[in-house]
């Protein structure tokens, strides 16, 4: 039933026996249009669901949705079959989809009686530019965790999940010629990728990921994707340039590997390292590596370091951390996305157990979550930022990403002097907010807060705050401190000598952005 392509490398026809054929896009685009002329897309469904039922899906509860899809209509027969793993008449479903091309291709199979189900999952995703897609995904994987309403085979491949449209949302989506999609799993970036990158390559260790990615490129109507079987950048060639890489990978600090999809099998952080120090050479000029991340925070070591030593010679880097969990919150989270609470609670607590013994031994008291961001430079100094940001931010954030680091090249090739010169527009959306006593006459705090993009806020005096207040472009920085010297008393070489470090940051930050 199923041909993987030649580019996947050494695989076995007999592991991939139970999923639809992957050289027939022929059917994927019939599939396709039926499930369209259905309305099986994303607003689709949440019309269909409703809010509630809809997230509760995500949490791998499927009762809602099974209440909701109690009647007759097409969509409603589509959800259950491609979403809940239900059986449905034949005649029902020859009244949607090819059914005939779906058996003889293996999207569909007989079930006793003259019941029709799917042979993988199938969800609705919406692009960022509002394409209507499909992610395919192992059954009982399309929404949750592995151990939600799905498998816990070791090679079972899961669909979109939050660090999926985490990855996908703040990736840099400028037009390149080459990107590479490392450990594509459902092929979710691969999709993203192929929006705005000529040539997009795939690769898993997983060789049932490849075939999926296919799937799933296939049935969203986007151009096929190199698929690469191997593990880390060893599919890649050593002569082979990318201007754009994406990982989200298996970044989960476990004690053994037992879910490819999310234990990368090295020890402790090492996979996410070993992904970081290697993408450097990989990238073009100018080219970023963007993934997600797990490290270790460990006793007697400041975690930001850890994260520096990470950092590729030759690149720019922008890590943020997202969350910290102690030990015993990483271990739960991880053990109940596997199911693992369901089973036995001897086994439960043995493998809680193995997890902490794991990490006393290597002196790990807590985990932390975030991205890494690297873009190769020519720049001698090359600029690494590792930041705790844990508050909300509006995604999509690609712009902002880049943005960060045009803001960093413009700093470096402006010195103090250069900056006094500069003109400065203060960021759209920003607003001040001062926190005192009330009836106080000056406030304690002024805060600059941004309402889109990272949400920053950053307390400022107010020098920093009259300044900030008057850059619309017009008069250069020196100017506007020379007057605000003025209006403060102030000596004004003074002024001058000591606030090219809080322009340098506002800038740095998205507050003031320059104006010519
Ligand atoms: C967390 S999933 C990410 C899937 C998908 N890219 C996404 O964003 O949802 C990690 C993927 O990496 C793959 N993987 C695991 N170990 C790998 C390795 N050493 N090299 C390459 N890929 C690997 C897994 O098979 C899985 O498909």
């Amino acid at each position: 039933m199923s041909v993987p392509t030649d580019t996947m490398g050494d695989v076995s026809d007999s592991s991939l026996t139970d999923l639809p054929a992957a050289d027939r896009p022929d059917v994927a685009a019939r599939l396709r249009d039926a499930l369209l002329g259905a309305s099986f897309t994303a607003d689709g469904l949440l019309d269909l669901l409703g809010a509630p039922a809809y997230a509760a899906l995500a949490r791998s509860e499927t009762v809602p949705a099974l209440r909701a899809t109690r009647g007759d209509t097409p969509l409603e027969m589509l959800v259950r079959l491609f979403l809940l793993q239900q059986p449905v008449p034949h005649a029902r479903v020859a009244d949607v989809l090819p059914v005939d091309a779906c058996l003889e291709t293996g999207w569909l199979v007989r079930v006793g009686g003259d019941e029709l189900a799917a042979t993988v999952d199938v969800r609705p995703y919406g692009g960022l530019d509002g394409e209507d897609w499909f992610i395919v995904s192992d059954l009982g994987c399309a929404v949750g965790g592995a151990g939600g309403i799905g498998s816990r085979e070791e090679g079972v491949v899961l669909g979109v999940g939050g660090a999926s449209t985490t990855l996908a949302g703040i990736t840099v989506r400028t037009p390149v010629a080459s990107a590479l999609d490392l450990g594509t799993g459902s092929g979710i970036q691969a999709l993203h990728a192929g929006r705005h990158a000529t040539r997009v390559t795939a690769t898993d260790v997983n060789p049932r990921a490849l075939h999926i990615t296919a799937l799933t490129l296939a049935l969203s109507g986007a151009p096929a994707a190199d698929l690469r079987q191997g593990s880390l950048f060893e599919p890649v060639r050593d002569d082979e340039r990318f201007d754009l890489i994406v990982s989200n990978p298996p970044f989960v600090i476990s004690p053994g590997a037992r879910l490819t999809y999310r234990d990368g099998g090295m020890s402790g952080d090492d996979l996410c390292r070993t992904l970081v120090q290697q993408a450097g050479e990989r990238l073009n000029e100018g080219g970023f590596a963007q993934f997600l991340a797990n490290w270790q925070h460990v006793e007697g070591e400041d975690w930001q370091d850890r994260l520096r030593s990470w950092v590729p010679r030759g690149c720019d880097a922008w890590i943020v951390q997202r969350e910290v969990q102690d030990v015993t919150q990483y271990a739960e989270l991880w053990l109940r996305d596997a199911g693992d609470h369901r089973d036995d609670p001897a086994e439960y607590q043995a493998r809680y157990d193995a997890w902490l013994e794991e990490f006393e031994a290597r002196k790990v008291r807590a985990v932390g979550f975030g991205w890494i961001t690297l873009r190769r430079t020519a720049a001698a100094e090359p600029s690494v930022t590792v930041e705790e940001w844990p508050h909300a931010v509006e995604q999509p954030l690609g712009d902002t990403v880049r943005a960060h680091f045009e803001r960093l090249d413009y700093l470096r090739e402006h010195d103090d002097a250069a900056l006094l010169e500069a003109h400065f527009r203060l960021v759209r959306e920003i607003v001040q907010e001062q926190v005192g006593l009330p009836g106080a006459e000056d406030p304690e705090h002024v805060v600059l807060r941004q309402h889109r993009g990272m949400r920053r806020a950053t307390a400022v005096d107010t020098v920093g705050a009259g300044f900030a207040g008057v850059c619309d472009g017009t008069l250069s920085a020196g100017r506007i401190l020379d007057a605000i010297a003025q209006l403060m008393g102030e000596d004004p070489v003074l002024l001058r000598d000591r606030t090219p470090s809080q322009i340098r940051l506002l800038v740095e930050q998205g507050f003031l952005e320059p104006a010519d």
